[in-house]
């Protein structure tokens, strides 16, 4: 059985070229696009673009090209079924195969964040309307101005007021249920999943409302405090942190403060301290990490002091190593005991608490300090099992300065060479995957190619040049050209989905028999100061050499009587 073509178009939506290889070479920011040492030949200054546009990559040195599902392919070396399972695994999704015919246009969950969205608005209004609900943000410290900020609102109690107030039609109730605001019972009833909760709406990057946290007002024994959106086609919880969205606006951000709560990060807010995240019921994840160095070099963890805090830090630390590299920093806050950033913001005010975060422990000192303190250093036994302890932690960080610094002060502390730490260390570290270098492809110039060509390549480039070509298009379609069919095909394909990207694009192709001429023009630098009006010229001239075509067709034909009607 094939995989649905369909789901692959959705998928190519989903996942983000970005994260992915950068979840295997470490890539910079360099402009709009991304840039790394290639990993398909060996080079000394880097020439390896990502372009988080067009969800595409591409060497300038050796000419390597493609999409997610090719670098996949290429880099760690899966089939193409594979490929498309390890991405929709990332993405959250399951893998689709066809049967009969795929649904023709590409869904990009708009139906899904336009309920999410009008169900934030009733929450916000309910709010408004719900003197308990306010009294308890009240009693909580919270303004109104604050509540606003993050979309807070109050999800009234009942069991039916989503479906009774957003409609109750199939499509929306099948939307509800796909974004886990309405649960189906056994009995086959459907019913709100939040009721009578205090409303936090979790924003994707874009700041879209893609889930929500609800609190509810009162101890309860039976309920849970918070309760979270289930894992959703918009809601990775691994993915997201409560409170990002608003937090990447702060300029210049230099470092994030990763707390536990809701509260926590409203609260922060509140109190002028914008750059604070929370994580979502759960621990912080490698995506998180990725995701948050991407922007910035500091990350400040910010836990309870007691047990279960300390646990957490050490859990985070844990999950760190691997991403400090020369210029990152990652520090820890152990708060007092039974206090967390909402309540001693409060009680303190920005000023201490602000000093709490400069003197955020460094994690350096935090790991050695905890490891010490299970062992003893004032003997030859004790500063042996240091080492033992430490291994496996400096292990995991990647080589370079900051490895080095840490090998340098555990050597300190215990006394043993360096050069015995740095092999001890390096014994075990896993050998890089081989990788066989493409071949070198010289570039063509755009310029050179037919109209046909260049008008596919623009398009490809940029999907909605599409809107400037009438379509259906008659006059088009009578052209003949090779590859023409091919170029219509593409003009429809984009005129469906705009949004599509170059990646996306090449993916839809992939197994046709175009295939090949679809990867090698997208694989093209294009020069082009104006692309619209490069596109149209590319058009123009398709319509041009037709018309001198025909011209020269009726010359040949000779005499006039020869003529068709149509000819004449
Ligand atoms: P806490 O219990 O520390 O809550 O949970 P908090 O943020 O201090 O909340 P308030 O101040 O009592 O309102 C920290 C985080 O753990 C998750 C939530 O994301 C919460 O913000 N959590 C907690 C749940 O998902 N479910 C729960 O039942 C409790
Ligand atoms: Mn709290």
């Amino acid at each position: 059985m094939r995989i649905s073509r369909s789901f692959i178009d959705e998928l190519m939506v989903r996942v983000d070229i970005v994260d992915l290889i950068d979840s295997y070479i470490s890539l910079r920011k360099a402009g709009r696009n991304y840039r790394a040492l290639c990993p398909f030949h060996n080079e000394k200054t880097p020439s390896f673009n990502v372009s988080p546009d067009k969800q595409f990559y591409y060497c300038f040195g050796c000419g390597a090209s493609g999409t997610t599902i090719g670098f996949l392919m290429n880099y760690a070396r899966l089939s193409f079924v594979e490929a498309v399972h390890e991405l929709a695994s990332r993405a959250g999704m399951v893998v689709v195969y066809e049967q009969g015919l795929a649904p023709a246009s590409i869904t990009d969950f708009d139906d899904l964040h336009e309920v999410m969205q009008q169900a934030a608005q009733y929450y916000k209004q309910q709010l408004r309307q719900s003197t308990t609900a306010i009294s308890y943000l009240k009693k909580r410290g919270l303004t109104g101005e604050i509540a606003r900020d993050f979309g807070i609102g109050y999800a009234p109690a009942g069991w039916q007021n989503l479906l009774k107030n957003l409609g109750s039609d199939a499509e929306t109730e099948k939307r509800l249920i796909k974004t886990g605001l309405v649960k189906e019972h056994k009995s086959g009833r459907h019913y709100d999943c939040f009721r009578d909760r205090v409303m936090f709406p979790i924003l994707d990057q874009r700041g879209r409302v893609i889930a929500f946290g609800g609190r509810i007002l009162s101890k309860s024994e039976h309920e849970p405090k918070y309760l979270n959106s289930p894992e959703t086609p918009l809601f990775q919880k691994s993915r997201q942190l409560y409170g990002w969205y608003f937090a990447r606006q702060v300029r210049p951000l230099q470092s994030i403060i990763i707390v536990e709560g809701y509260m926590d990060v409203v609260a922060l807010a509140q109190h002028g301290i914008h750059n604070a995240v929370a994580t979502l019921g759960t621990a912080t994840t490698r995506d998180h990490l990725k995701h948050l160095f991407r922007s910035l070099s500091e990350i400040i963890f910010c836990f309870d002091g007691d047990k279960a805090g300390l646990k957490a830090a050490w859990r985070a630390l844990e999950t760190v190593l691997p991403f400090l590299q020369e210029g990152r920093q990652v520090r820890f806050i152990l708060l007092p005991q039974g206090s967390d950033p909402d309540s001693l913001v409060r009680e303190e005010g920005k000023q201490t608490f602000k000093n709490r975060l400069t003197q955020a422990i460094p994690l350096s000192k935090f790991l050695f300090d905890s490891l010490m303190q299970q062992v003893d250093m004032r003997s030859i036994d004790g500063r042996a099992r240091l080492v033992e302890l430490a291994k496996p932690l400096l292990k995991k960080l990647p080589t370079g300065p900051y490895r080095d610094l840490m090998l340098q002060e555990l050597s300190g502390l215990t006394h043993v060479d360096l050069k015995k730490l740095t092999i001890l260390i390096q014994s075990e570290i896993p050998q890089k995957p081989v990788i066989k270098p493409k071949p070198f492809r010289p570039v063509e110039s755009v310029k050179d190619l037919s109209p046909v060509y260049r008008a596919i390549v623009y398009l490809l480039h940029k999907p909605d040049l599409s809107q400037l070509v009438d379509y259906p298009n008659k006059k088009l379609s009578t052209i003949n050209k090779p590859n023409l069919k091919l170029l219509l095909n593409l003009i429809e394909f984009t005129r469906m989905n705009p949004k599509l990207t170059l990646g996306a694009i090449c993916e839809h192709w992939r197994g046709t028999d175009d295939e090949q001429i679809i990867n090698q023009l997208a694989s093209l630098i294009i020069e082009t100061h104006d692309i619209d009006d490069d596109f149209r010229g590319a058009i123009d001239k398709l319509y041009k050499d037709d018309e001198s075509q025909r011209w020269a067709e009726l010359i040949e034909k000779g005499l006039e009587k020869n003529y068709t009607a149509e000819d004449r």
